[in-house]
């Protein structure tokens, strides 16, 4: 995620910068930072700097404690909140960083998949690194190229924007040309505009909005210049186009949570960006599953005889449905324990063994004594989790992160689907290294796992059945989940979410079990909600149906699109696209993630901060 501001105009850069970056903070808060040119004091020729820089690690609060009263003077400026994606949440981290000669600045939003390729080029071409991220590569890369074609600013970011991988939103200063900002947009989002005194950047509209209603979204591969009472845009091909400027009309709240009522729906909707990034640079052009963070051994991972998934919450999900995935693909018995549950159990563990953390927080307490648990007794460790310089990941051999950018909403939505990304790239990669799946299987997998991004967009549109059926059901007092195989895992995430967020009783169920007891509960109008998706066990799941509709209660059934069996029996219907069965959860838990937010706000409460509950549980 990230969040980044940029400003050039009449007033002093710093008081805006620091404004613009609280706006921000939602989008993360690891680390933050200004860049400042003074204008006055540019002495070109000696060469001397007249930028300066402040970086801390920690929230907006301990860079101002850092800064402490003291203005940095300046009419153009860039500033940055961090959410790590390489390297820790250091000081030396933060972002802005600096070509050599300290004359260049740039702040960065995204990935840049070949930084290491193109660090080991600038190293040997006589450049110094001091940082760990993959952004530096970015201000090197541009240094080098004025180096070489002594060209403008706004040049030299069109041309690195050629050789640069990934995804980025760049914002690049010089001390050269104290009057534009130059921004460039590869994927992620970024924002211009100007006022009749002042040219201004940002990654989301609050960061605008105080200096101007008016403002330009960079469209995906193209580069602005922007200057005091100025825009112009250029394609990556280097052809100027007229920008299209938009007037918003939102509220600094409504900016805030991107139009959206809640950071919750906002982030049921960031979905498809959260699974790209999750599988950004882990698989290549011709399928084969890469993972930089795992480093060990192909007979260490031949040796791995067991994994055991250690989870809590939501998180705990997606190793039910992982579990599923790693035992077909890789023939490795796995076994999953609720964190607080397993170093109770006197657990049986070895060298061969793997034990596998997920957690979104990465500081859930249950999870992160499991973890160290499992180091005392010799085994390898991988966390999977979405923050960097977490707890979780210094109790971790190797960790993967899930990219989703900082979630906001108590209840865990994003992340999840993260997580069940990451865990299933694992297994996939586990199955790669032993051989157990054929070539044309885990490239037709790795295939199915490319198109869910688009899945998950066009799954968002069931959002109007979701919100009728949430009309229907709000005052309904239990809820009953059911599925079978990965579509257990989905029933007890709709289960919990209902729980956390609408106060409703309900109860997920392995949809086999209802006949040994919670079928007692079926009366006239109890709403069950079935999942359909799965492909080897839908007969079954059909018969679970009918046994429930025969006692009267309502069905809610997610099936896939134009499955008129599913229809004939549904009181609601929500339809997703098809993936592989096992990839299934990644699309069935939407509706009712959506079901959960819209019954809440139909009973006037606050989805994103339900009552008991923390964003992450740091006691035992
Ligand atoms: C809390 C959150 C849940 C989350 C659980 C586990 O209870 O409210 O949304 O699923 O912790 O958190 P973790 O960070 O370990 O995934």
């Amino acid at each position: 995620m990230c969040g980044i501001v940029g400003y050039v105009g009449d007033e002093q850069a710093l008081p805006v910068l620091l404004d613009g970056m609280k706006k921000l903070e939602y989008r993360g808060y690891d680390s933050s930072g200004v860049a400042v040119i003074n204008v006055q004091s540019v002495v070109s020729t000696t060469g001397q700097t007249t930028m300066t820089v402040e970086r801390k690690a920690g929230r907006i609060g301990e860079l101002l404690d850092e800064l402490d009263g003291t203005t940095i003077e300046g009419r153009i400026g860039i500033g940055h909140t961090r959410w790590a994606t390489h390297g820790a949440p250091t000081d030396g981290n933060a972002h802005p960083h600096r070509d050599c000669t300290g004359d260049i600045a740039v702040v960065h939003n995204g990935i840049i998949e070949n930084h290491d390729v193109l660090r080991q080029r600038l190293i040997s071409e006589g450049h110094t690194f001091v940082s760990e991220t993959d952004t530096e590569v970015a201000v090197h890369l541009i240094e080098s190229i004025i180096e070489s074609k002594g060209c403008s600013l706004r040049e030299a970011v069109l041309e690195a924007v050629s050789i640069l991988e990934g995804a980025f939103a760049l914002v690049c200063i010089s001390v050269h040309e104290p009057d534009r900002i130059i921004v460039a947009r590869q994927e992620p989002p970024i924002i211009v505009g100007a006022s009749a005194t002042a040219g201004l950047v940002g990654s989301d509209i609050p960061a605008l909005l105080a200096y101007t209603r008016d403002v330009i979204p960079l469209d995906n591969r193209q580069i602005a210049e922007v200057m005091r009472g100025s825009v112009r845009v250029w394609g990556f091909d280097g052809v100027e186009v007229e920008p299209e400027t938009v007037h918003v009309e939102w509220d600094m709240d409504a900016a805030e949570k991107g139009g959206f009522e809640d950071f919750m729906l906002k982030e049921i909707y960031e979905q498809p960006e959260a699974v790209r990034n999750t599988m950004r640079g882990r698989i290549d052009g011709s399928g084969r599953v890469t993972l930089d963070e795992v480093s060990w051994t192909v007979d260490e991972i031949k040796a791995i005889d067991k994994i055991v998934v250690v989870a809590c919450g939501t998180s705990f999900h997606a190793g039910m449905a992982a579990k599923h995935s790693i035992e077909h693909w890789t023939r490795i018995p796995v076994e999953l324990d609720l964190a607080s549950e397993f170093r109770y159990r006197d657990p049986v563990l070895n060298s061969r063994s793997l034990v596998m953390g997920i957690g979104q927080s990465g500081e859930t307490a249950d999870t992160l004594a499991a973890m160290s648990f499992a180091r005392e007794m010799g085994t390898k460790v991988l966390a999977i989790t979405n923050v960097v310089g977490s707890s979780m990941t210094r109790e971790a051999d190797a960790v993967l992160f899930t990219h989703a950018g900082p979630e906001i909403g108590v209840a865990a939505t994003k992340t999840f689907l993260a997580q069940l990304v990451a865990a299933n790239i694992f297994a996939l990669y586990l199955a790669q290294e032993r051989g157990t799946m054929y070539g044309d299987k885990l490239t037709e997998t790795v295939e199915a796992m490319r198109r869910l991004p688009e899945q998950i967009e066009e799954t968002l549109l069931v959002q109007d059945s979701v919100l009728q059926a949430a009309k229907r059901y709000a005052d309904a007092r239990d809820f009953i989940f059911i599925g079978r195989g990965v579509g257990n895992a989905v029933a007890l995430e709709g289960a919990l979410k209902l729980k956390e967020i609408t106060y409703i009783h309900a109860e997920g169920y392995a949809a086999g079990e209802l006949k040994h007891g919670p079928i007692a509960l079926i009366e006239d109008g109890v709403p069950v909600v079935a999942i359909l998706t799965g492909e080897p066990l839908y007969e079954k799941m059909l018969s679970n149906v009918e046994e429930v509709r025969a006692r009267g209660a309502d069905t809610i059934l997610i099936a896939h699109e134009g499955d008129e069996r599913a229809r004939a029996l549904a009181n609601e219907l929500f339809e997703v696209p098809t993936t592989k069965p096992l990839l299934s959860p990644i699309l069935d838990v939407i509706p009712l993630q959506m079901l959960s937010y819209f019954i809440a706000k139909e009973k006037g409460l606050p989805p994103d901060k339900p009552r008991n509950l923390a964003k992450s549980v740091t006691v035992e």
